[in-house]
């Protein structure tokens, strides 16, 4: 693949400083050595502008940093919409979740019908008026499906993004009350950890690719929430919610993804280096990658 690198050291959705710093913990981790030894060939396209968290406007609606969110998604999705168009593989580096806003908002109008594995302990599947916390990091699913603030759904000038039957959540153990009554009335794909536990990883990425294939979808983005995993291999995150995927099960999902076929784009957020210890987050990021980008053993 010709695989362009985008870093995005976004922290303004959510209110826990050095998410910023993601996108550098990830590259010290070596994601393009990584990346390259498999044989792909990488550009690194440096970072996207991100305002300064001390200096953001007040806002008047209960969305932490609105304008400075929509400003940076407009970027991001403009940044993808590019590189794409060059026919390269976009591999998004985050910085909050808050950023999948735009990358969706950049793949849109790529695909007719694109598809979404949302791999994350939270569903994300928040609306200005469900969210417990106002932070856009816990929204960025229900915009990309045309719910939520305006200025955020119509980035780019087009709404949805995606169609809720196109997604599918993997590890939810997190979900607000508000984001339960929308998986149920959009019938959005949830495999939750009791799904997990009960099923085994192999069978659930396979039904959640079945799915997806049987939606006949044109592409496959993967946006993978770190706090996904269980802390305990991921400390380095926000969010953190005990009792999650393995380090074992991680690698075997990207393996299966990698196998399918189906990944056109990808997104790794929610890296916090100043919670992590010795960038334990970032190395597990960028191993996952290698698998999810078709690292063999033998
Ligand atoms: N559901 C909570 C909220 O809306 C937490 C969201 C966490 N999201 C994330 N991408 N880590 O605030
Ligand atoms: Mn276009
Ligand atoms: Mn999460
Ligand atoms: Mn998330």
């Amino acid at each position: 693949l010709n695989i362009s690198l985008i870093g995005v050291p976004m922290d303004l959705g959510q209110n826990r400083r050095g998410v910023d710093m993601g996108p550098s913990a990830i590259r010290y981790a070596g994601v393009v050595e990584r990346l390259e030894e498999i044989g792909h060939s990488v550009t690194d396209e440096g970072d996207i502008q991100i305002a300064a968290a001390e200096k953001t406007a007040p806002t008047d609606t209960n969305l932490r940093n609105l304008k400075e969110v929509t400003d940076a998604s407009t970027t991001l999705a403009n940044k993808i919409h590019d590189v794409m168009e060059n026919g390269q593989f976009p591999l998004i580096l985050g910085g909050d979740h808050s950023i999948a806003i735009g990358t969706l908002a950049g793949l849109g109008d790529r695909y007719e019908n694109l598809g979404v594995i949302w791999y994350d302990a939270h569903a994300d599947l928040n609306t200005g008026d469900t969210s417990p916390s106002g932070n856009i990091h816990g929204m960025p699913l229900a915009v990309s499906i045309g719910l939520g603030h305006e200025q955020l759904v119509n980035i780019r000038g087009f709404a949805p993004k995606i169609k809720p039957e196109n997604v599918v959540i993997i590890g939810a153990r997190s979900i607000d009350p508000g984001e339960r009554e929308l998986i149920k009335e959009k019938g959005i794909k949830v495999f939750t950890m009791h799904d997990i536990d009960k099923l085994g990883m192999t069978e659930v990425m396979n039904k959640a690719m079945w799915y997806l294939k049987d939606r006949e979808v044109d592409g496959v983005h993967l946006s993978l929430d770190l706090d996904g995993i269980d802390p305990i291999y991921t400390p380095g995150v926000g969010t953190p919610v005990p009792g999650g995927i393995s380090y074992r099960e991680s690698h075997l999902a990207m393996e299966m993804l990698y196998s399918s076929d189906m990944i056109t784009s990808a997104e790794f957020v929610e890296v916090n280096p100043i919670l992590d210890e010795k960038n334990k987050t970032a190395d597990v990021a960028v191993a996952l990658m290698g698998s999810l980008f078709g690292e063999k053993l033998l």
